[in-house]
């Protein structure tokens, strides 16, 4: 089955370029079917990954135990190290049921940290933190507030408070920090400048989420991240996983997995990957890892544009951008997901928009039917960025036998690409074939909660009550 097109938008496209168009969808493409496929080995690596063998997702065990209940007090800090941004946050926790006040400031994350080194990365998020304390309480004499550090990557974590980072994702490539646990040169850059901040817990933003949004909705079972990466966290009862037996956990416990399914697929069995995608992942710093976020998360989707529309130029047969400098379209990651956000938005019948943003953003002249292709390629991107994201929510509730639940989405992808909820909405009823006559979407994937500062701050507060009380 093909996914329709836009009504006459195809008429006065030249024969090549509906052809090139034709080629697309059969590439782009996923049918139900396929889905399907996809989620049923989703489901099975889900279950590998907890066994003691392991499996291609790393389903991390967060020591984030169990759902709040609401009635979470206090003060705590958040500070949470994203792809693109670094947020401090400041988090009350009143007596109030399910209720919040935040204050919080942005930092960003400057480009040349991302390759640089350890000690610079920590220098500068503990600077970040400094600032944010000596703007807030100046000359307040504080008392140990509790951190909850939102560290968006892959950690292993044999407790709450610490975490060994696996492999750097969303292309950090920081030397010295991959195999080492991340709190202590954190901690000692924070003792370094005499700050009065005791780190409770260390949190992933899938993870956060998910307990930030069931803090105020029962419903919640799953925490996701569409954004610069693509990801997500669930709770699964301890004897559900094999490979912590051997710390005689009470089975009924229930622990939150990070689930890091960006790496599903890195076996490369199913996913049907173009010669695009193989490109990404060669040339990215970590090749043959995070197969499946490489398809799908906001970080790679405007390289993909990029890649197939350098190489429909550069192919004699097609007729597109000729005798036009295409230089800036040669420079990798010049695209970022917006691009293609706003190419899809453009209302205008002559695509008036995109023709400005191609002026704008890569000095190309375009012609009408090249811009039809441009946003034909544009929607085949992020339809199937939505629909396989769809198998891994759908592979979650097939693994847990969830027949109806919430699950709390939050990420750039998922809150400003146009279309993006309700192409994962439709993938996931070809999935799970839900019956006609079902009206609303039993799984219903909606916006969350501030995971990153409400969720660090409600674990940092569930893991304090959990220590005073003497628990795991
Ligand atoms: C990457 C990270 C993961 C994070 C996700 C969304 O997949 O490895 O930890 O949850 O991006 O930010």
């Amino acid at each position: 089955r093909k996914p329709p097109s836009r009504k006459g938008s195809m008429a006065d496209v030249p024969k090549d370029l509906f052809a090139q168009i034709q080629r697309l969808e059969e590439l782009f493409f996923v049918p139900g079917q396929k889905l399907k496929e996809i989620t049923a080995h989703f489901k099975d690596e889900l279950v590998k990954g907890l066994s003691k063998e392991g499996g291609s997702i790393p389903m991390n065990p967060t020591w984030c135990m169990g759902f709040p209940t609401g009635n979470e007090t206090g003060t705590y800090l958040a500070l949470d190290m994203g792809g693109t941004n670094l947020r401090v946050c400041e988090i009350l926790l009143p007596e109030e049921k399910g209720e919040f006040d935040i204050i919080q400031s942005k930092y960003r994350m400057p480009e040349e940290l991302k390759s640089g080194t350890a000690d610079e990365l920590w220098a500068y998020v503990a600077d970040c933190l400094q600032q944010f304390i000596e703007y807030h309480h100046e000359g307040e004499d504080l008392d140990h507030l509790p951190l909850g550090f939102t560290f968006s990557y892959p950690a292993t974590q044999e407790y709450i408070d610490h975490g060994i980072l696996q492999t750097w994702t969303k292309g950090f490539d920081i030397s010295g920090v991959e195999g080492k646990d991340i709190v202590p040169p954190f901690q000692a850059a924070l003792a370094e400048r005499g700050l009065p901040i005791k780190l409770s817990a260390l949190i992933n933003d899938t993870t956060g989420t998910l307990i930030a949004s069931a803090y105020t909705d029962p419903e919640m079972k799953i925490g996701c991240i569409f954004g610069t990466g693509c990801n997500a966290a669930y709770m699964e009862d301890c004897g559900s996983i094999p490979k912590l037996e051997h710390m005689n956990l009470d089975p009924s416990l229930l622990m939150a997995i990070n689930c890091e399914w960006g790496a599903f697929d890195n076996e490369r069995v199913i996913l049907p990957r173009t010669q695009y995608d193989i490109i990404i992942d060669k040339e990215s710093p970590r090749p043959g890892q995070q197969i499946f976020e490489k398809m799908v998360a906001g970080l790679y989707l405007g390289e993909i544009f990029r890649l197939v529309l350098l190489d429909l130029h550069e192919n004699p047969d097609v007729c597109i951008f000729e005798n036009i400098d295409v230089s800036k379209l040669k420079k990798p990651y010049t695209l970022d997901s917006s691009f293609l956000s706003a190419i899809e938005e453009d209302p205008f019948e002559n695509l008036t928009e995109v023709e400005e943003l191609f002026q704008k953003t890569l000095s190309i002249d375009t012609t009408k039917p090249e811009r039809e292709l441009v946003r034909r390629l544009a929607e085949l991107i992020g339809t199937r960025a939505a629909r396989l994201s769809s198998c891994g929510v759908a592979a979650i509730c097939l693994k847990k036998g969830y027949k109806s639940c919430h699950v709390g989405a939050d990420g750039s992808v998922f809150n400003k690409y146009p279309h993006f909820k309700a192409r994962g909405a439709q993938a996931l009823r070809e999935i799970l074939d839900w019956p006609k006559e079902v009206r609303k979407d039993p799984v219903d994937i909606r916006a969350a909660e501030d995971g990153s500062g409400v969720g660090a701050a409600l674990i940092a507060a569930l893991t304090l009550k959990r220590v005073q009380e003497g628990q795991v």
